[in-house]
């Protein structure tokens, strides 16, 4: 049983743990979500737990998600709490290598790659790329030994990471990535998101392989940027409607231009930010769909009606349609609600910060104080699965998006962003501010600025494979969350995940 080690009263009640060096790692590694839950029924939504001997104090519910991810960035640094991991793999010069004002600017200036006018326009590429690719049984067809031979059968994690690499690149990383997006730029990228593990984070610099292949990797990736940018600057390569494109036009609020390497830096930040987030939550919204034959239905159905030209056929989606379609878009709020691609948001406590007496505390009320030198984490999927706040929260149930009534629907609505500009996010999964129980996008100043594309891109992606295959679940329930390949990441479960598809097409 886990006691409360006595000690400062004024410090938030700290999770007993019998190795200084390890803490709770264990518990936390193997189901930060259980153990986020078993610590607030002893300690409340405020308590501080030992991660290899840092000090992690954690804020729960959405008081609590407000606490640290609405807090001042001088007193919350999500720069001092990731720089060491991110810097190595995305480069210099770029997001927390920079000052916080800085990063924001250049967060200013990427958001205008994903303006309106830029996802109209990238709504057929995507479709283009998934048919193309679902065109042929060979690109992901898994060989199967089963009773079930009248069905395909895929890994869908596999197959959702190459259809979000081959999106996005086609899309926001521009035709010159996509042209390129053979063995040696999935090398390069597999060996600098093996810069992402738990050990980086932990240990920055260690004298390992997989650190000289992620050091490796970044300066061949940044100098791939690098060229396409000379390239384009000369006039050799037509400026697209693309990331690169917006980065060379914008300016910093000094009037100066991103320099090529930030723009090459903040281009592998972009596609690193992109990849397994998207990728873990179209691969889990396709295990749930061919789990629930009804969802199914009701998906093709939707397909149907809005897009169907008749005997099984479809025309392409558009951006505006796509946007008002209630049930692919309940079923990707709904996946984010249950498969958060983060479940730990980070910042490092730089000055004392008092907890304010709102967040409750079960030794009768006292404010504490969050001490600098702690790290401060937010959970959102602690109040995303919360059952004080949701009805059956660990049912899938998309409909409970529709219901006016329900908490769900009452989370959906336009807010500010992190700019401060009001925004109406369309697509709707967005959180009412840094106070909302529902925030698989973060909330605050580091809110995430690809809600759009990846709603775009999700509901793109599953509308295509809905149209072409009848799902079917590998085994008799959804598989488990696997948290032990990342620290902060519910995604990456563990190998083979397989669906059965029936090709309405071909019959099999
Ligand atoms: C930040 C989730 C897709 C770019 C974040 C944060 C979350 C998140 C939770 C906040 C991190 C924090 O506060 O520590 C997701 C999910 C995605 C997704 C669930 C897809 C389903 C994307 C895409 C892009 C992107 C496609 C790029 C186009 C960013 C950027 C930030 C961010 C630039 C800002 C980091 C900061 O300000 O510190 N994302 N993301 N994300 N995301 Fe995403």
């Amino acid at each position: 049983k886990q006691l409360v080690i006595p000690k400062d009263p004024s410090l938030p009640p700290e999770v007993f743990y019998w190795l200084p060096l390890i803490g709770s790692a264990i518990q936390y590694g193997n189901d930060p979500l259980k153990f986020f839950f078993q610590c607030r029924e002893k300690y409340g939504d405020v308590f501080t737990f030992v991660l290899f001997g840092r000090k992690i104090t954690v804020a729960l519910g959405d008081k609590g998600n407000n606490f640290v991810l609405g807090g001042k960035h001088t007193s919350f640094s999500a720069k001092d709490a990731y720089t060491h991991l991110t810097t190595p793999v995305f480069g210099k010069g770029v997001v927390y290598d920079v000052p916080h004002e800085v990063f924001m600017g250049q967060k200013k200036m990427a958001k205008v790659g994903l303006s309106v006018d830029n996802l109209r326009s990238y709504v057929g590429m995507i479709e283009d790329e998934v048919e193309e690719f679902l065109g042929s049984d060979s690109n992901f067809l898994v060989s199967q030994e089963n009773d079930n031979q009248d069905w395909g059968c895929f890994d869908v994690t596999e197959v959702m990471s190459q259809i979000t690499i081959l999106t996005a690149s086609r899309t926001l990383q521009g035709k010159e990535v996509r042209e390129c997006l053979d063995k040696s730029f999935s090398e390069l990228y597999n060996d600098l998101d093996g810069g992402f593990t738990p050990l980086n984070f932990m240990f920055p610099n260690l004298p390992l392989d997989s650190y000289r292949r992620r050091d490796r990797a970044q300066q061949k990736m940044s100098q791939f940027y690098v060229e396409i940018i000379t390239k384009r600057r000369r006039g050799n390569l037509s400026a697209e409607r693309d990331m690169i494109a917006a980065l060379m036009e914008q300016k910093y609020r000094d009037g100066s231009f991103m320099r090529d390497h930030e723009i090459a830096h903040l281009m592998i930040a972009i596609l690193m930010a992109g990849q397994h987030t998207s990728s873990a939550t179209s691969s889990w919204a396709l295990l749930h769909v061919a789990h629930d034959q009804n969802i199914q239905k009701a998906l093709y159905e939707e397909q149907v009606k809005y897009f169907g030209t008749g005997e099984g056929q479809f025309r392409s989606v558009t951006y505006d349609e796509l946007r008002q379609l209630p049930i692919v878009n309940s079923v990707i709020r709904e996946t984010l609600r249950m498969h958060p691609p983060l479940h730990s948001l980070i910042r490092k406590v730089c000055e004392d910060v008092p907890v304010p007496p709102t967040l409750s505390s079960p030794s009768g009320g006292g404010t504490y104080i969050v001490p600098k030198g702690h790290y401060a984490l937010s959970s959102p999927s602690v109040s995303q699965m919360d059952p004080l706040v949701w009805l059956k929260p660990n049912d899938f149930d998309p409909s409970r998006w529709l219901d006016p009534n329900d908490t769900a629907a009452k989370a959906f609505c336009v807010y500010s962003d992190e700019m401060g500009d009001k925004v109406d996010y369309g697509f709707g999964a967005v959180s009412k501010g840094t106070d909302s129980p529902y925030q698989p996008f973060g909330a605050g100043r580091h809110r995430c600025i690809g809600e759009q594309f990846a709603y775009l891109q999700l509901g793109t992606i599953i509308s295509i494979i809905i149209r072409k295959f009848k799902l079917q679940l590998e085994v008799d329930r959804v598989p488990d969350h696997n948290y032990h390949v990342s620290f902060f990441e519910t995604l990456r479960f563990p190998p083979p995940t397989l669906l059965y598809y029936e090709d309405y097409d071909s019959g099999a």
